[in-house]
C-alpha cells in the first residue's frame, strides 16, 4: 500500500524592486535606508579597491544615521569570483554578527555584485541585498536582474542563482574614478543595448561620442538611464531567460569563448566588442542584417575606443572549440542571438536563440576572422 501526501507548493511571488539613478545618490542610500530598511544591521561587501575609495565612506554615513554596519572586503578581480571566497565572506559575515535578520549591500563592480548576491542568497538560506554599482559595466547591466554567481576551474557563472536584490541604487558620479580601459569596456554593453532593442540611443551613442568619453554629467546619466530601461523591460518580460532575455546576451556567445581563450585575463567588454563584430558578421552571411549596418555597429564601436578584434591570436578552430564549452551550445549547433536591423533581433520560428550548424560556422568564421 502507497500512502500519497500532497505537498502543495503553489506560490506566487513579488520579486519588483526600485532601481534609482541620480548623481549624488551615494550619499542618500543612509537616509532611504532609515526611512524603508531591510535588516537590523548592513554588511557592506567590497573589494580591495573600492573598500578604499568609497566603502570606509558608506560605512561612515550609515553610521551617521544610527544605523549598524559592518565593511567586509575581499582581494579586487575575477580570481576572486570563486566559492573559497563565499565561504570566507560567510565567516567574516558571522564573525561580524550578521543574522538572518540584517542584509548586506554589494557596494562595487561585477565582480561584487556577482559574488555579493551569490552570498547573499545562500547566508542563512538567503538575507536581502541591495546593489551599489560602482562600475560601468555593473551601473548599466550586471546590478540589475538578479543573475548572481561565481564562477569554477571549468568556466564562468557555473555556479550561480536567480536572486533579486532589493534594491539597486546607482549613482553615475562614482564612475569618475574608473580607469578608463574599465570605462570603455562597460561601453560595449551600453552599445549592445542599442543594437538589441534602440536605435535613438545606438544614435545617441554616434552623435555624442566625445560627450561619452569626456564621461560629462548628463551624458553618463543619459546613457545609463536608457540603458538600465532596456534591462528592466527586457528582464520584466522574461526573467528567467525563456525567450527574449537571451537578446541581452548579443555578442556574449563568441565573447565567452574569447574570454575562456584568454584565460579569462581579457576585460569582459572588450570580448563583447569582437563578440558583436562576430555575432554581426554571422548575421549578415545568414541574411538577416545588411552589412551597412554591420560596418556601422562596428565603426561606433571603434571610436569609442572599443576592439574589433583581441590582441591576442585566435584561430577559427581556437574559437569554435572554446564555443562549444559555452552554456549556449545546445545539441550539437551554437546557438547565437543576430540582429536584423539596428533595434531589432532575428526570430526564427519565434525564437531569439538561432542555431548555427559547426560547418556553417566554420565558414562564416573563417571569412569574419580574416
Ligand atoms: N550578473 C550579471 O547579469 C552580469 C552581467 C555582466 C557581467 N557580470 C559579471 O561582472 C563581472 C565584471 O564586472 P566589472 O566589469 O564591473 O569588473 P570588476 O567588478 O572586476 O571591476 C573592475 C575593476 O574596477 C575597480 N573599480 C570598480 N569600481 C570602481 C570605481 N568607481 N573607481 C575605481 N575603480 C573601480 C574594481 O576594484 C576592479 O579592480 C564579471 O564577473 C561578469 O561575469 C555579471
Ligand atoms: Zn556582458
Amino acid at each position: 500500500m502507497i500512502e500519497r501526501l500532497h505537498l502543495d507548493l503553489r506560490r506566487t511571488v513579488d520579486e519588483s524592486y526600485d532601481i534609482l539613478i541620480g548623481h549624488g545618490l551615494f550619499e542618500h542610500i543612509p537616509v532611504d535606508l532609515k526611512i524603508s530598511p531591510l535588516g537590523n544591521k548592513y554588511a557592506i561587501i567590497t573589494d580591495s579597491e573600492i573598500r578604499d575609495l568609497y566603502g570606509w565612506k558608506l560605512l561612515e554615513n550609515l553610521e551617521g544615521e544610527g544605523i549598524k554596519a559592518c565593511l567586509i572586503d575581499f582581494p579586487a578581480g575575477e580570481e576572486s569570483k570563486n566559492l573559497d571566497m563565499v565561504g570566507y565572506l560567510v565567516r567574516r559575515l558571522l564573525e561580524n554578527r550578521i543574522d538572518r535578520k540584517s542584509a548586506i549591500i554589494a557596494l562595487g563592480g561585477g565582480v561584487v555584485g556577482d559574488l555579493g548576491g551569490f552570498t547573499a542568497s545562500v547566508f542563512m538560506r538567503g538575507i536581502p541585498y541591495v546593489q551599489v554599482p560602482t562600475t560601468l559595466m555593473a551601473q548599466v547591466d550586471s546590478s540589475i536582474g538578479g543573475k548572481t554567481a561565481v564562477d569554477t576551474s571549468e568556466g564562468k557563472n557555473i555556479i550561480g542563482a536567480f536572486y533579486q536584490p532589493k534594491k539597486v541604487y546607482i549613482d553615475p558620479s562614482l564612475l569618475k574614478t574608473l580607469p578608463e580601459r574599465e570605462f570603455i569596456s562597460g561601453l560595449a554593453e551600453v552599445v549592445k543595448y542599442g543594437v538589441i532593442c534602440d536605435q535613438s540611443l545606438f544614435k545617441y551613442l554616434e552623435e555624442n561620442r566625445d560627450k561619452i568619453k569626456n564621461r560629462e554629467k548628463d551624458t553618463l546619466l543619459h546613457i545609463v538611464k536608457a540603458s538600465c530601461r532596456i534591462k528592466k523591460e527586457v528582464v520584466e518580460e522574461d526573467p528567467k531567460e525563456e525567450n527574449k532575455r537571451a537578446i541581452l546576451n548579443y555578442g556574449h556567445t563568441p565573447a565567452h569563448a574569447l574570454e575562456r581563450i584568454s584565460g579569462y585575463k581579457c576585460l569582459h567588454g572588450d570580448a563583447v566588442s569582437v563578440g558583436m563584430m562576430v555575432s554581426g558578421g554571422i548575421s549578415v552571411r545568414k541574411g538577416f542584417w545588411n552589412e551597412d549596418e554591420w560596418n556601422r555597429q562596428n565603426r561606433l564601436l571603434e571610436s569609442l575606443g572599443l576592439p574589433l578584434k583581441m590582441d591576442f591570436k585566435v584561430s577559427v578552430e581556437d574559437l569554435i572549440e572554446a564555443l562549444h564549452y559555452d552554456k549556449k551550445a545546445e545539441g550539437g549547433a551554437i546557438m547565437f542571438v543576430l540582429p536584423r536591423r539596428i533595434g531589432e533581433m532575428a526570430l526564427v520560428n519565434g525564437k531569439y536563440k538561432i542555431p548555427v550548424s559547426e560547418s556553417e560556422l566554420r565558414t562564416f568564421l573563417r571569412s569574419i576572422l580574416l
